[in-house]
């Protein structure tokens, strides 16, 4: 049977992503700055592996049975909580949060409950690519806005939203995706005036700011800035997620945002999965009820902002000379973003630095369109100390080869 004469257009335009293709590399020699995923060292797993049992045993009738789509209510207690204790937002209650399996669900439901194919969405460029994926299989057509230290370009967003406007399809323009912190892939923050001015053009032209934060917690030097949805819960829908705090296994991510868009989120959501595993959502809020978690998460903080310094003195030590080379500076997550000179490819490199056993992600793979090609995402978070090294080291001879083969002059 011809499967393919089968598949829908959604199906057939699916791209099987550069980052899962990576993860798959399992060669023990390669040095990876590829994928951003936590250090298996920084999860809970005895704390966890007492409270899992307890859960399993004492909370059956409820862990091991149907939930509601909506999910466990004592999680979001525990969330609420979490939010105003650290995020200085009131007010919330149980309809205001949806639990979904990760933010990548999140993602995807926002897609589904509000893009159809003649929608505008809004994503930055550089943008993390998973989101894009998930809006992509709705088909919708993409503005891509610029991010860079400054936060995203707010003035070519304002001038795509008045093109739209003059063509009366700015009803068409549904949301404006965006990373605020510690941005993947580009490690950038939004400062708090471009966050305010977002604000601003969302109230102006009526639109959804989808604010992703998987990352906000994760900061090592600097000073926090407030959520967007601190600042406006009414147009902001935000999306967090347990997957860098405590462990990414466990599949909980938390929708917040007014009550009507979590029901229409939620309505979407009985069809794809009818409900989060109940166990690992009981198990996140008794974790939560017996620890405190930013505490618990101080000592990974550390180690991510120690690699961070290793990698970063490994960058200008290896890299530091080459001219129109740049790297993003990050205060917190897992990734930097390093622009190399024009004319390098990193995806055509991809293959001589795979011999050289180094892995990055090519740049290429962040755009929905016009892609910076001398481009890359690099993670500190999980090689040790050496790897990170070691690694540089062998992304210069990399690039030092590449060069040499193409007759470009550093
Ligand atoms: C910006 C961003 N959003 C969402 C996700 C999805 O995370 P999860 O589904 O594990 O919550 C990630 C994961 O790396 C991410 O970087």
């Amino acid at each position: 049977m011809n499967i393919e004469s089968k598949l829908s257009t959604t199906s057939k335009n699916i791209k099987s992503s550069i980052i899962r293709e990576l993860l798959k590399i399992s060669d023990p020699a390669m040095i990876s700055f590829g994928g951003g995923v936590p250090d298996p060292e920084t999860f809970p797993r005895e704390e966890l592996a007492v409270i899992a049992s307890e859960v399993v045993s004492k909370e059956y009738k409820f862990t091991l049975q149907y939930g509601t789509t909506e999910g466990d209510d004592v999680l979001k207690k525990q969330y609420i909580r979490l939010l105003e204790e650290h995020e200085n937002i009131k007010d919330l209650n149980n309809d205001n949060l949806l639990i979904t399996v990760g933010s990548q669900q999140a993602l995807y439901l926002a897609g589904l409950t509000f893009l159809d194919e003649e929608s505008y969405c809004g994503v930055t460029r550089p943008v993390y690519l998973a989101a894009a994926s998930a809006f992509a299989q709705r088909n919708p057509k993409f503005i891509s806005v610029n991010l860079s230290e400054k936060g995203i370009d707010t003035d070519y967003l304002e001038s795509e939203l008045i093109k739209l406007r003059e063509r009366n399809e700015l009803h068409k323009f549904k949301f404006m995706y965006v990373v605020t912190n510690f941005h993947n892939p580009a490690g950038i923050t939004m400062p708090l005036d471009n966050r305010k001015k977002l604000i601003e053009l969302a109230e102006k032209y009526d639109f959804i700011i989808l604010e992703d934060d998987p990352y906000g917690a994760l900061r090592f030097e600097g000073t926090k800035v407030p959520s967007i949805f601190s600042m406006n819960s009414e147009r902001v829908i935000m999306l967090n997620t347990f997957s860098k705090i405590l462990s990414p296994g466990m599949r909980i991510g938390v929708i917040i945002g007014n009550t009507q868009a979590i029901r229409r989120m939620a309505m979407a959501k009985q069809a794809v999965d009818l409900c989060c595993s109940p166990v690992t959502q009981r198990l996140t809020a008794r974790f939560l009820e017996r620890y405190d978690l930013f505490e618990q998460i101080k000592p990974t903080i550390e180690l991510y902002k120690h690699k961070k310094d290793v990698f970063m003195k490994a960058m200008q030590d290896n890299l530091g000379d080459i001219k129109g080379v740049s790297w993003t500076k990050a205060e917190g997550g897992l990734f930097t973003w390093l622009t190399l000179p024009q004319q390098i490819d990193t995806m055509e490199m991809f293959e001589m630095a795979k011999k050289e056993k180094v892995l990055y992600i090519p740049g290429e793979a962040f755009f929905v369109d016009n892609p910076l090609k001398n481009t890359m995402r690099l993670s500190f978070c999980l090689p040790t100390e050496e790897q990170l090294v070691e690694g540089m080291k062998r992304l210069r001879r990399t690039i030092d080869k590449y060069c040499a083969a193409k007759g470009i002059k550093l």
